[in-house]
């Protein structure tokens, strides 16, 4: 059990600062329940909190946890400089909440997109020792070969890596098309792996992480939705 006061309560969730929050309240564009609330004081239980404003309802939620479909021609980068941010995707108040990218998929790569403002979260998902599996879908330029699955499974030699770095699981899905299941999210990787084992990758496609498919959530590119605590708990390994 959590109460704040509703203007803090707007403030929070990315309506604006606190005195453009206690302006709206003032101006009757908040309702809660059906019922316009003009205190900016009272204070309100904030789980399972839905409230209003301008009309629209919206979830109370401390933390944001969301997935986006992503389309091509987005950028996730926080400075995007040839295609709109991915950001632009959602409702404007969750920037207001510094909501990001957790890790980056290139802006002509499509699929599912982790989005989050709980830094914590976003450290622990993003770093390399969880060894969180992404499933990728790949077109490539030349035929998938028996050669080229088995190169990416053993592992292929990237300019700037130390070591070479092998798919978890990889397989041909049709003549141009596998799946990769990569655990380290390095820079381009699936496309320089692709690139290094002689083959170019024409399209990509993100279709799962740990063990959360995109299919599940059942979004259209360019929806997001929010995830629930169950779909959180399968953002991890498979070994766990
Ligand atoms: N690998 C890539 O090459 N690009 C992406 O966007 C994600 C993984």
């Amino acid at each position: 059990m959590s109460k704040l006061s509703l203007d803090r309560i707007l403030q929070t969730q990315g309506f604006g600062t606190r005195k453009y929050c206690r302006g709206l309240v003032e101006d009757g564009e908040v309702r809660i329940n059906g019922e316009v609330i003009e205190n900016y004081k009272s204070t309100i239980e904030t789980e399972g909190l839905k409230f209003t404003v301008f009309d629209e309802e919206w979830d109370y939620h401390a933390h944001l946890y969301l997935v986006l479909h992503k389309p091509a021609n987005f950028e996730c980068s926080r400075k995007p400089s040839h295609h709109p941010g991915v950001l632009t995707l959602l409702p404007e108040q969750f920037t207001w909440r510094d909501v990001q990218p957790v890790g980056r998929l290139d802006h002509d790569t499509t699929g599912m997109l982790l989005m989050s403002d709980d830094g914590p979260f976003i450290h622990a998902q993003s770093s390399p020792k969880r060894h969180i599996p992404k499933v990728y879908v790949a077109t490539t330029a030349e035929p998938v070969t028996d050669e080229l699955v088995a190169q990416l499974l053993s592992g292929v030699q990237l300019h700037d890596e130390p070591e070479p770095l092998a798919a978890k699981i990889c397989r041909r899905l049709d003549d141009n098309q596998l799946e990769i299941i990569l655990e380290q999210g390095k820079y381009h990787q699936v496309k320089r792996m692709l690139a290094a084992a002689g083959n170019h990758c024409a399209a990509l496609s993100r279709t799962a992480i740990g063990q959360l498919s995109l299919t599940s959530l059942g979004l259209k590119e360019g929806e997001w939705c929010y995830l629930t605590t169950e779909q959180i708990a399968l953002l991890v390994p498979d070994s766990l």
